[in-house]
């Protein structure tokens, strides 16, 4: 085999706990991960002269610095080998939005190049070297709907019933990095006692400190409730989502999203669409 083209579904955080801070800055977090059935899309060619090259351009996210082509960098590092890769994405996942994209490019990646380079590393090993791109890659590695513990490597499967998510994309990336670095973030979430949660349990401890430094996020958790009180952000933000009973429902609410905010309409996956891949 020398081509695939694989998917590289986006996640919402149902619910997102900060529970401590470690040593090296990293926080660690109690949340609950699942993916959707948007996202991008990823093809990869196999090339034999060891270059890894990304086809395209993408305003605002050069090459070097795109998840898609670190991780195959790393993977060539961990494993020695010498074959290459042409990458090109269909990128619709917002940068900036709390959705995983980058991460789910990683993780697609991961497992697509471990089966055209005929590596044959373990989930664990490939979860391991994800881990270090992004706090985010296992969870796109685990397969199922999780529970993330620790940073976000520990990751407990769960089983969720099949929802329909209404996400809009309020018009700002946000810097991850700068709302975990925070004064005023809550570090000190107690951990849940069981891994049974009802719907609208908990909350995202990184969302008051996102829709204070900004504005439409604020504005559109405020518009959102009005037709879900279950509106919550997602990540670090950008994006605010609500869950709906039926598909008409989850069209309505994207309708009525502010003047200039992008947005869709998404089923939560109970399978990764690549949880089969060795
Ligand atoms: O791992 P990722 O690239 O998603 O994280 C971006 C930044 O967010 C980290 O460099 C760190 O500052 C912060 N972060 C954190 N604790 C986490 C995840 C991310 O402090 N569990």
């Amino acid at each position: 085999m020398r081509a695939l083209i694989v998917p590289a579904p986006a996640k919402l955080n149902l619910f997102l706990h900060v529970t401590g801070r470690r040593p090296d800055g990293y926080h660690t977090l109690e949340s609950l991960f699942v993916a959707l059935d948007f996202g991008d899309t990823l093809s990869l060619a196999v090339r034999d002269d060891g270059v890894v090259a990304r086809l395209g351009e993408h305003p605002g996210l050069p090459a070097a610095d795109d998840l898609a082509v670190r991780a195959a960098h790393a993977l060539r590092q961990a494993t020695g080998t010498t074959m290459g890769v042409d990458i090109a994405v269909v990128k619709r996942t917002p940068v900036g939005g709390g959705l995983g994209g980058g991460s789910s490019d990683a993780a697609s990646v991961l497992l697509a190049l471990n089966r055209l380079w005929g590596l044959r590393l373990s989930r664990a090993a490939l979860a391991r070297i994800g881990l270090g791109l992004g706090a985010d890659v296992p969870f796109f590695l685990c397969g199922t709907p999780a529970i993330a513990r620790g940073v976000g490597e520990q990751l407990t499967p769960v089983t969720l019933p099949a929802l329909w998510v209404t996400v809009w994309v309020p018009p700002v990336a946000v810097s991850t990095p700068s709302i975990f670095a925070d004064p005023e973030l809550t570090r000190d979430t107690a951990s849940a006692k069981m891994d049974v949660f009802s719907e609208g349990y908990g909350r995202n401890d990184l969302q008051p400190i996102a829709a204070a430094r900004h504005p439409d996020i604020a504005v559109a958790l405020a518009a959102l409730k009005k037709h879900a009180p279950l509106a919550r952000m997602t990540g670090s933000g950008a994006c605010v989502f609500a869950p709906f009973g039926t598909a008409r429902l989850a069209r309505a609410a994207l309708a009525a999203r502010p003047p200039g905010f992008a947005g869709f309409v998404a089923r939560t996956l109970a399978r990764h669409p690549l949880a089969d891949f060795a």
